[in-house]
C-alpha cells in the first residue's frame, strides 16, 4: 500500500529530487481531542442506525414445555457514549477507546406455547458497559492527502437487562437463559462495521486538503504530502511539499528544501512550520514570471511630495538631463534581476532583492528616451501574520545601495539620487508590494476550517504558526 502511494506520488512530481518537506504540520494531543469530540458525534449517529434483525426460536421452559418465541420490530431508541479516549500509538496510528457506553432498544415479543396459547407485548432492552476499541491507521493517499481507516475493532457488551411489558414472569427466564446471548451477539456484530464507517466518513473531509492552492494569476502552492504521516508519543506529523509553482508549468527552483524540525510546542491544536524554502520558491516564481517589476510615473507620487518625476527634478542632480530633455515628464522602471532571497533569523525575516532602476524621459509623442540604468541592492524587513486561513505580510525598507549600470547622459554622481530613489521606494514601490502581500497566501486547510488563537513566530530558517481550529459546517 505504502509503496504504491509513494510510486504514485513520485509519478506526479517526476522532477523532484528531494523529498524534504517545505511545510510541516503537527497535530498535537489537544488537536486530537478536538477531533475526538467531532468524531464521537458521528459514531453516535452511526450507532443509532443499528438494525437488529428479527429473531425467533423454540426453547423448552419448565414447567410449561416447548415455547416458540419471536422478537420483532427492534429499534434503537438511545445511544450514549459518555467516555472515550484517543491515544497516539507511535509508528502506527491512533487508538480509540469508548467505555461505559450504553444502547437502549425497543421491540415486540410474541410467544406461543401449549399448542394454542399465544401472548405478546413489547420490551425494552438496555445494554450497558459497552466497550469499543478501534485502531485507526493514517496514511497518504495517491493524491498526497491524508486518509484514515479502521484497522481493527472490538466491541464487547458486559450486561444487558430486559423489561417485558405485558408478559408473565417466566418470560424472564426464557430471556436470561437463551435470548440474551443471541441478542448481545447480534448487537456486538453490528457495532464495529458502523465504527469503521464513521472513521471512513472522515476521508471526504480529509480529501478537501488544498493540495494545489491557487494564489493569483501567477502562482499556486502545492501542499500534497511528500511522505506518510508519522505518529509519535505526542503528535501526528505531516510533511507537505510547501512549494510555490508557476501556474500550469511547474518548474523547480535551483534550490531544494533543507530539513528542519518544529520547535516542540503543545499548547495549540496545530502547528504549521513554513520554511524559508517555501517563501524562496515564491520569490523564484514571481521573479521568473516577471511579476516583480513596476513602472512608476509621476501620477503615482503623492500630490504632497515636492519631488516630481520630471527632468527638472532630476536635472538638479544631473544637469545634462535638464539640458538635453527640458520640460519632460519621466518614467522609472524598477524590477528585480535575480530571485530575491528571504532569510529567517529569530524574530527577523529579511528580504534581499537585487534589481535595476531604468529612468526614461517621456517625449511629447510618448517615445521613451533612456537616461540611465542603476543597479539597486535592497534589503527589506518583513512582518508576517495570519489573516483568516492565509499568511500575509508587510515589508519596510532597511537599506538600499545604488551603483551605476549604464548612463546615456554622461557621468554623474549616483549618490546624489539616493534620496529621490529612497522616496520612490517608500511611497510607491513598497506600498504597492504591501497591498499584494496583504492579500495573503493560502495555508494548508481542510474544508471550512477557521483558525483561532493564532500566533506566529519567526525562527531560524522557518516560521512557526501555532493555532487552534474550528470547523463550521
Ligand atoms: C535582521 O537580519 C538581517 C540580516 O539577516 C540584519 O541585517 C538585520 O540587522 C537584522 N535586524 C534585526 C532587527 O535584528
Ligand atoms: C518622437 O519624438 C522624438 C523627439 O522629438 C523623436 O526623436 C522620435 O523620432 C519621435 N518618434 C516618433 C515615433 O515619432
Amino acid at each position: 500500500m505504502f509503496l504504491c502511494c509513494w510510486l504514485a506520488l513520485v509519478a506526479l512530481i517526476p522532477t523532484t529530487v528531494s523529498i524534504n518537506p517545505g511545510v510541516k504540520v503537527k497535530l498535537t494531543e489537544k488537536g486530537l481531542e478536538y477531533g475526538r469530540d467531532l468524531g464521537m458525534a458521528t459514531i453516535q449517529q452511526k450507532l443509532k442506525t443499528i438494525k437488529v434483525p428479527d429473531m425467533s426460536g423454540e426453547q423448552r421452559v419448565s414447567p410449561i414445555g416447548k415455547v416458540h418465541y419471536s422478537l420483532t420490530n427492534m429499534h434503537i431508541v438511545n445511544v450514549g457514549l459518555p467516555k472515550s479516549a484517543v491515544d497516539l500509538v507511535p509508528g502506527t496510528g491512533v487508538r480509540l477507546s469508548i467505555t461505559n457506553a450504553f444502547i437502549s432498544l425497543q421491540g415486540n415479543w410474541r410467544v406461543k406455547y401449549l399448542r394454542i396459547i399465544k401472548d405478546s407485548g413489547s420490551f425494552d432492552l438496555n445494554v450497558n458497559g459497552l466497550t469499543i476499541t478501534s485502531s485507526i491507521a493514517i496514511k497518504s493517499d495517491e493524491t498526497g492527502r491524508p486518509a484514515v481507516s479502521s484497522v481493527n475493532c472490538a466491541a464487547t457488551v458486559s450486561k444487558a437487562s430486559i423489561k417485558f411489558h405485558g408478559g408473565a414472569s417466566w418470560l424472564y427466564n426464557l430471556f436470561s437463559k437463551f435470548i440474551d446471548k443471541a441478542l448481545r451477539n447480534a448487537l456486538q456484530n453490528k457495532i464495529c462495521p458502523l465504527v469503521a464507517d464513521a472513521i471512513s466518513d472522515l476521508n471526504p473531509h480529509l480529501k478537501t486538503l488544498n493540495v494545489l492552492a491557487k494564489v493569483d494569476p501567477y502562482a499556486e502552492i502545492e501542499y500534497s504530502m511528500v511522505s506518510s504521516p508519522t505518529v509519535s508519543k505526542s503528535s501526528i506529523d505531516f510533511s507537505l511539499k510547501g512549494e510555490f509553482y508557476n501556474i500550469g508549468k511547474h518548474q523547480e527552483p535551483p534550490f531544494s528544501p533543507k530539513p528542519f524540525t518544529l520547535a516542540p510546542q503543545i499548547n495549540n491544536m496545530l502547528y504549521i512550520g513554513v520554511s524559508a524554502f517555501t517563501t524562496n520558491s515564491a520569490a523564484f516564481v514571481y521573479n521568473k514570471a516577471g511579476a516583480l517589476s513596476l513602472a512608476i510615473t509621476d501620477d503615482m507620487i503623492p500630490q504632497s511630495s515636492p519631488i516630481r518625476l520630471n527632468t527638472r527634478t532630476f536635472g538638479a542632480f544631473i544637469p545634462q538631463i535638464a539640458k538635453r530633455f527640458p520640460g519632460l515628464m519621466m518614467k522609472l522602471l524598477v524590477k528585480t534581476v535575480k530571485d530575491p532571497i528571504i532569510t529567517f533569523e529569530t524574530n527577523n525575516m529579511t528580504v534581499q532583492a537585487i534589481g535595476t532602476v531604468t529612468a526614461y524621459a517621456i517625449q511629447p509623442n510618448a517615445t521613451l528616451s533612456p537616461l540611465f540604468v542603476l543597479n539597486m541592492d535592497t534589503s527589506v524587513s518583513a512582518r508576517v501574520y495570519v489573516s483568516g486561513v492565509k499568511l500575509a505580510g508587510a515589508v519596510t525598507l532597511n537599506k538600499m545601495d545604488l551603483t551605476l549600470g549604464t548612463s546615456y547622459v554622461g557621468d554623474f554622481q549616483v549618490g546624489s539620487l539616493d534620496n529621490i530613489l529612497q522616496m520612490v521606494l517608500k511611497v510607491v514601490v513598497i506600498p504597492k508590494l504591501n497591498v499584494q502581500l496583504a492579500k495573503g497566501y493560502p495555508l494548508p486547510t481542510l474544508g471550512k476550517m477557521k483558525l483561532v488563537n493564532t500566533q506566529l513566530q519567526v525562527l531560524k530558517d522557518y516560521m512557526l504558526i501555532g493555532t487552534d481550529v474550528q470547523f463550521t459546517g
